[in-house]
């Protein structure tokens, strides 16, 4: 097959375009390397001519119907979006430019291509849209959500996914096109950008900087990791019926607090000699994010089911991995850390603004 990944020079995006090369597929990366594009390069992998790289914006209509009429895709995984739930508190605007018009532009191109497929190529044909459990909005202490979970966003970020899902779904009802949409919950694992909670712990407490928990830490996420979900949505893609949702979890929940103690408790392990154990005293309490959802937790059992998925990471050996790997590969944070993100607080509303 030959797929088109979105946002494949990012986190969760790297990770799907090395699962396809491994397994012998070709795949156009199409991404507009923002600053959250770590990694345009798929490393470690011989993919010798079955990976173009298109720098563009998938807002741009006229360079996204270029893409598909010159690499002509068996199928797309869309999974190019502003990610950072911080940085759509101050700065919404980009979120809804990517993640909303962004979606309706690839979709709109999508369809156009579609419409002129026949045969196997339209029978195989699919569009995949990658999307997260923040749409569902918060739990209280029990409960999971389902497929079925009504719609809540709380955050401009998941309000702007939310939305692109509900596109999605719409360019199936009223034009046909072949979709899928999955919503996974917290990802974690190698080459995830350092301002996200996991690498941002473990990179400021080999620096011996304070360790920013929000609030009193008590907020809950579910934590998959990221070569899993990657396995996932390869087989949601390959085998999950058409105009369907499928939820993704790790069946991995910690409170934020729990999470960083673990990681403290790692790197007191991997770095018997440093100065900074034991790295639990690095953590400090700070001000909590505005509309911060009290808890996220996944019933995936309809893609277990149909799909017969299941993680091969527990969260203590894909943190373990994860830690190891940040240890491991300085040359790719590093230029991170001393430009891009230098670790400061995102997302704090000027003048106190808080509701
Ligand atoms: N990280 C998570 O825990 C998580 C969980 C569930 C779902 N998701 C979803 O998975 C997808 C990928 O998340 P991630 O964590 O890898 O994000 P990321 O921020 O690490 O990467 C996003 C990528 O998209 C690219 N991009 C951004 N705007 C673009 C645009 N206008 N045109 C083309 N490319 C653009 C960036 O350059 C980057 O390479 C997102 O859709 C996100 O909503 C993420």
């Amino acid at each position: 097959m030959k797929i088109l990944v979105t946002g494949g020079a990012g986190f969760i995006g790297s990770a799907v375009v090395r699962h396809w090369l491994q397994a012998g597929h070709e795949v156009v990366n199409l991404d507009k390397l923002t600053y959250a594009a770590a990694t345009p390069t798929p490393e470690g992998i011989e993919h010798a001519g079955r990976y173009a790289l298109e720098v563009a914006d998938v807002a741009d209509a006229d360079a996204v119907a270029r893409i598909f009429a010159q690499h002509r895709p068996d199928a797309v995984m869309h999974l190019a979006a502003e990610s950072h739930v911080d940085r759509s508190i101050t700065g919404p605007a980009d979120f809804i430019e990517t993640n909303l018009v962004g979606t309706f532009t690839l979709l709109e191109a999508a369809r156009a291509y579609f419409e002129k497929l026949s045969g196997e190529g339209r029978a195989r044909f699919r569009f995949h849209h990658i999307s997260t459990d923040e749409v569902y909005g918060s739990l209280g202490a029990q409960g999971h959500f389902t497929e079925e979970t009504p719609y809540r966003p709380n955050s401009p970020y998941s309000a702007s996914k939310a939305g692109s899902d509900h596109l999605v779904r719409a360019w199936h009802k009223t034009y046909g096109l072949p979709v899928v949409t999955t919503n996974c919950s917290n990802n974690y694992g190698p080459r995830q950008f350092p301002e996200k909670l996991i690498p941002l712990m473990i990179l400021n407490a080999l620096d011996g900087k304070p360790l920013p928990v929000y609030g009193q830490g008590a907020n809950v996420r579910d934590w998959l990791y990221v070569e899993d979900h990657a396995e996932a949505l390869a087989l949601a893609l390959s085998r999950g019926r058409l105009g369907e949702t499928y939820n993704i979890g790790g069946g991995e929940e910690r409170s934020n607090l729990e999470l960083v103690q673990s990681l403290c408790d790692l790197l007191d392990e991997a770095l018997p000699h440093s100065p900074h154990r034991p790295h639990r005293r690095l953590i400090a309490f700070v001000e909590d994010r505005p509309g911060h959802d009290l808890r996220y937790a996944i019933d995936d059992a309809k893609l277990r089911r149909e799909l017969g998925w299941r993680p091969k990471e527990t969260l203590a050996s894909g943190l373990a991995k994860t830690v190891a790997w940040y240890l491991q590969n300085r040359g790719w944070w590093e230029p991170i850390r001393s430009g891009v993100y230098r670790g400061e607080r995102l997302g704090r509303l000027a003048g106190g603004a808080r509701r």
